[in-house]
């Protein structure tokens, strides 16, 4: 279909040419393009092949000091967490939900997606046992891979979970200690214990080698993931110095680039200050906050590491505070962690979770949208000032009839119109930054729209 590929191109960028001249024509000359072409594929064939669609051509995102840049140009990011993909993929019944939560994000603006790449134990685990995988869960892997290729949204993956949902280390660890060859039991030794460094290296080695059965395609050689995150949320608080996270950090993140130099690579953090900065400490949400063993500042700074990630959720990190406290708070989060970026690491900062809950005393659904407003504007203003806010992704999104999976902060995006409005709104001012011709046919379509 390479052939026709490069007509209907040529086609499209006539259509481009026509309109241009003709100022004020929304869609009717695109679709006179693509009518004209599918009909020379079917007057050439006499078949009209109704699987055809052209996939939008992706490259590598690589970053340039604070920013992520995408064919040369900076990249500013709206996006969105949909942790299950994998886990959905693995089930038939269950299967057609990936195509349909990545196909409603693209049509949302949205480009960069947040999902597991791990299931460690348990049902449908990826990794069964140590260096033990389940075939049919890689291919479900592979599947939600080429989805997202084929709707130009790009995945940022994550490697292993700090906390119990789908093994994480806990797994790790009682897989060293059921062999006889832990050191420790305590859930921590994950980052120090030789035999389990191992177990995880073995399993980066494994999934950075991939090579996707439907694309053809090693994961390490594909850009349709956006980068690689060490650990979802690590955590280690039986070392508040920080130095046993840090070590960890370090030997790991060497070890992906020695496989994979093609993508970015991030550690996971939520952003809390350490030891390192008692001056920024007091920007913790509060004084446990900085003694779990992480320190935003030192840990992003390694060398491997690409960009620094930060997550938002006062309603976990305060007890008691109102809802505009609330948003003063996030506000004053955010500012702090782009001056880092700014100043201190010379890296993008990318929010990767944000979340309101819905078990807040007196919730209502427009405070949500208050909420996401305040972020998405935070991110806007930073972009178009070229500083380090990179980009946000909403914790988190599903569709229709997935109660079971979601928690306090879910929701089906379309099902409150205001709420999708500011999240195509973003898109859009964000995608105007880097010139809407340059965007993808989805993006171009949408945000033409929007200005109407
Ligand atoms: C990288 O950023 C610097 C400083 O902002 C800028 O001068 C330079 O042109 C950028 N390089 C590219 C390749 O965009
Ligand atoms: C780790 O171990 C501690 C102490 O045994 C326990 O309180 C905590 O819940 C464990 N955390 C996880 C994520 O397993």
């Amino acid at each position: 279909m390479q052939t026709y590929d490069s007509l209907c191109s040529l086609m499209r960028s006539y259509t481009r040419y026509i309109r241009k001249m003709m100022t004020g024509n929304g869609l009717f000359y695109p679709i006179v393009g693509i009518v004209s072409c599918v009909a020379f594929i079917y007057m050439s064939f006499g078949d009209l092949r109704v699987t055809y669609h052209r996939e939008p051509e992706l490259t590598f995102v690589t970053r340039n000091g604070t920013q992520f840049m995408v064919d040369g140009r900076p990249f500013y990011i709206n996006g969105w967490n949909s942790f299950w993909l994998m886990d959905h993929s693995a089930e038939e019944d269950r299967r057609p939900r990936v195509r349909a939560m990545l196909e409603a994000g693209a049509k949302m603006g949205l480009t960069v997606c947040r999902a597991w790449a791990f299931n460690d134990g348990g049902y449908n685990a990826l990794q069964v046992s140590p260096g033990q995988f389940d075939e049919r869960v890689f291919k479900a892997l592979d599947h939600v891979i080429a989805e997202a290729r084929q709707h130009g949204v790009r995945l940022l993956l994550s490697i292993v979970n700090n906390l119990k949902a789908y093994g994480g280390k806990t797994q790790y660890v009682k897989w060293a200690w059921e062999e006889g060859i832990g050191l420790s039991s305590s859930n921590d030794s994950f980052f120090f214990d030789p035999t389990i460094r191992r177990y995880f290296k073995n399993y980066v080695k494994t999934l950075l080698t991939r090579k996707n059965t439907i694309t053809g395609i090693e994961y390490r050689n594909d850009p349709s993931i956006f980068g690689w995150e060490l650990m979802n949320e690590p955590r280690c608080v039986s070392d508040p110095s920080g130095d046993t996270l840090q070590e960890w950090i370090e030997e790991m993140s060497a070890f992906v680039k020695s496989i994979d130099k093609n993508h970015l690579l991030t550690v996971g953090l939520e952003g809390f200050y350490g030891p390192t900065n008692p001056k920024r400490s007091t920007m913790n949400p509060e004084n446990w906050a900085s003694i779990l063993g992480t320190d935003f500042i030192r840990n992003s700074k390694v060398q491997h590491i690409d960009f620094a990630s930060v997550h938002i959720y006062p309603d976990h990190w305060f007890q008691h505070q109102t809802f505009e406290e609330k948003v003063t708070f996030v506000s004053k989060w955010m500012l702090s962690h782009i001056e880092d970026g700014q100043h201190e690491l010379s890296k993008p900062v990318f929010f990767t979770e944000y979340g309101f809950s819905n078990l807040n005393k007196d919730f209502q659904p427009s405070q949500r949208d208050r909420f996401y407003k305040s972020i998405l504007d935070i991110i806007y203003k930073s972009a178009k000032r070229k500083r380090a806010g990179a980009g946000a992704l909403v914790w988190q999104f599903f569709v229709e009839e997935m109660e079971e999976f979601n928690d306090d902060f879910g929701i089906v995006p379309w099902e409150r119109p205001s709420t999708y409005r500011y999240f195509t709104d973003q898109s859009c001012r964000l995608a105007r930054l880097r010139g809407i011709h340059r965007q993808n046919q989805i993006l171009r379509e949408l945000c033409l729209q929007t200005e109407n």
